[in-house]
């Protein structure tokens, strides 16, 4: 670890209660011009000022742009600022995702925040000669709004993080998660530091209470209740627990936390050991991250090493210690009975909940168990206090919530919003509409347990109890968006299937009644339901919801009942007519080429793989309709010309 000079006595063995503020503001214990400048001269690499002659190119190293080719450009970037003599005057490092992954490889150049997307290595010697050396921008590479047309150059001028409001994702995309200095730099491990020094375990309760901060897993229990309830049962051990076991196809928030800011969570997790007093965490994550497991490992590892996580933290007598526990990837282990099995060693199915794991959890001791966003909101509530985190959001719902957006939205990617904007605001303000010019239809919140909701119901506001109070759920804040050529019933197919298959067995209503309302909707939408199932569908979603065991059962009919609430005229076309009226069934549609509208082009012939299609060049052509096999292929083609109808 990092010292000044030989006067700075802090390590793990010698802890100094000052460390933290010492490494910002230091050196406290000691007045030294030189340590102080070179503190500053370090800061310098992490906090550009504005107007500062020294850049910092931050590259998203988010799995997203990663996987955009973003890993590779790091050097490239390195190489080509020492090729063009700026080696001194510039940093590179890789943050974690911001948000945009649409845009990306997007690359963030400090201190003026422009913000280029879509950077590939060819993009690189430009960047480097005309912004960081010329102090130009490079404009091809600017976002440009596609309402106005103008172009943004830094990340606040773009519409689609103007209208968010950043707590828990505040620094992701923008620091190097790897580097504990630069969590330290622009706040972290603080509210650690007042804690410990200045707050009782008692003071901190209070303020999450005060903050009304509930659990953002989805069932949106309060925290301040769950450590309180905890920390007052008697015991010689308690645990803490992060559950990082995100299942929802489509979800990546806290993926993106623990890739872009691990140590916001390590800090939360910190704080409540702090208050329930334990010693001992585990964070469950699935092994299906590496990334976010690879940098959670750093993180504890440079936590440790800087006398933060460990034995007597900051002098204040605190022991706490995380270990990583790897899931294998089954969607019933977020279930937190089913998780604490898990840990123990067991198969990760649910057990009763009385008593409750506050009181009776991991190896049978009061255990708190929160998820990623949860803990990673803690350090802000405790520096700012409860009340400004209650000053944000609805009565019942404080603070901000991130979602992932996807689907058939403009805009993809990870948004926090404060809680009580509505659905409009989210999917057409931050999102951008609807992709491609279709007209919204649905959206379904809350992953497979949540729900389904129309067009009627864009103007309502997002908090727990209006999206339970409509059918849907907060859940962990998935959201995908759908369009007019999304069939609702395909859609609580493809949910159930999953629920379906992720079920553990453990109970009958969950693992038979998914299964045959699975059957059900097979048939439905194969063309071989009938008028029946719909009463039946209902049924068996009503006794399933009531009497499942755990949380994936209980939820897993939500996609079902509330797309037979809201589109129940779809399942009567798939059943009454046998046809889907999205056209995305594959056994109901049809296509048709209107001869009017067909140019002859014969690129739809060119790609039919069933030889189905037929014409002289220049010539409508035809479909002959008992060959097609309904794959679509000549639709996606023909978009352009419009010439194919699905039916
Ligand atoms: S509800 Fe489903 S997942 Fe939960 S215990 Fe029953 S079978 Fe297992
Ligand atoms: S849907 Fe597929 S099989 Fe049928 S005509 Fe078009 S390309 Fe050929
Ligand atoms: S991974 Fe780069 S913006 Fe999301």
């Amino acid at each position: 670890m990092e010292k000044c000079c030989n006067q700075c006595r802090h390590s793990p063995a010698t802890p100094c209660k000052d460390y933290v503020n010492c490494r910002v503001e230091g050196p406290i214990c000691h007045d030294d011009q030189k340590c102080k400048e070179k503190r500053r001269e370090f800061l310098k690499h992490i906090v550009t000022e504005p107007g500062a002659e020294r850049k910092k190119v931050v590259l998203c190293g988010g799995l997203n742009c990663g996987s955009a080719g973003a890993f590779s450009l790091a050097d490239v970037f390195r190489d080509e600022i020492e090729k063009q003599g700026l080696g001194d005057l510039t940093t590179v490092v890789l943050s974690g995702c911001r948000g945009f992954c649409e845009q990306g490889p997007s690359v963030i150049i400090e201190p003026d925040r422009t913000f280029y997307r879509w950077v590939t290595r060819e993009d690189i010697p430009e960047i480097v000669s005309v912004h960081l050396k010329e102090g130009g921008v490079v404009e091809r590479l600017l976002y440009q709004d596609p309402q106005t047309g103008l172009l943004c150059r830094t990340c606040d001028d773009i519409p689609f993080y103007q209208r968010q409001m950043k707590v828990v994702l505040k620094h992701c995309g923008f620091i190097d998660p790897e580097d504990i200095s630069e969590y330290i730099a622009v706040g972290g491990y603080r509210a650690l530091a007042q804690a410990v020094n200045d707050m009782k375990p008692d003071g901190v309760l209070e303020e999450i209470k005060k903050s009304g901060l509930r659990g953002r897993g989805g069932a949106g229990f309060p925290t301040g209740k769950k450590w309180d309830t905890a920390r007052r049962v008697p015991a010689d051990k308690r645990y803490v627990i992060c559950n990082a076991d995100e299942g929802d196809p489509g979800a990546f928030m806290d993926r993106a936390v623990l890739e872009g800011n691990p140590h916001s969570v390590l800090e939360g997790m910190l704080l409540c050991a702090y208050v329930v007093g334990s010693d001992e965490g585990y964070i469950y994550v699935r092994a299906e991250y590496p990334l976010a497991v690879r940098r959670l490992r750093i993180a504890i590892e440079q936590a440790e090493r800087y006398g933060l996580l460990g034995t007597d933290i900051l002098g204040s007598g605190m022991n706490f210690n995380i270990k990583i526990n790897e899931g294998a990837g089954a969607f019933v282990c977020g279930e937190s009975t089913a998780l604490m099995s898990s840990i123990e060693g067991n198969r990760g199915i649910p057990r009763i909940k009385v008593p409750r794991s506050t009181e009776k959890g991991l190896f049978g001791k009061p255990t708190v168990l929160n998820n990623v966003e949860t803990f990673a909101n803690v350090p802000k509530i405790v520096v700012n206090g409860g009340g400004w985190f209650a000053s944000v959001g609805t009565e019942r719902s404080k603070g901000t919530k991130i979602f992932a957006l996807s689907g058939k939205v403009q805009n993809t990617g990870l948004v926090e919003v404060p809680m009580g904007i509505t659905l409009r605001d989210l999917i057409f303000g931050i999102g951008g509409g609807i992709k491609g010019g279709g007209k919204f239809k649905a959206l379904q919140i809350g992953g497979p347990s949540g729900g389904s909701l129309p067009e009627d119901m864009l103007d309502l506001p997002i908090d727990y109890e209006s999206l339970t109070g409509a059918g849907a759920m907060m859940g962990s804040g998935s959201i995908v968006v759908m369009d007019d050529e999304n069939c609702m019933v395909n859609m609580a197919r493809f949910f159930l299937n999953f629920t379906e298959r992720e079920s553990c067995g453990k109970c009958t209503p969950c693992r038979e009644g998914t299964t045959r309302m699975l059957e059900i909707l097979e048939r439905i939408t194969t063309g071989n339901g009938n008028l029946n199932d719909i009463p039946l569908l209902e049924y068996l979603g009503g006794v399933v919801k009531t009497t499942a065991f755990c949380g994936l059962g209980t939820s897993a009919p939500n996609p079902v009942l509330t797309t037979l609430s809201y589109f129940r005229n779809e399942y009567l076309r798939h059943i009454r007519d046998r046809r889907c009226p999205a056209g995305e069934c594959l056994a109901l549609r049809q296509f048709i080429i209107m001869t009017d509208k067909c140019s002859g082009c014969g690129a739809c012939a060119f790609v039919c793989p069933a030889k189905a299609i037929s014409g002289e060049k220049k010539k409508p052509h035809q479909i002959d309709l008992d060959a097609c096999i309904r794959c679509g292929r000549c639709y996606e083609i023909c978009k352009k010309y419009k010439a194919i109808k699905r039916r």
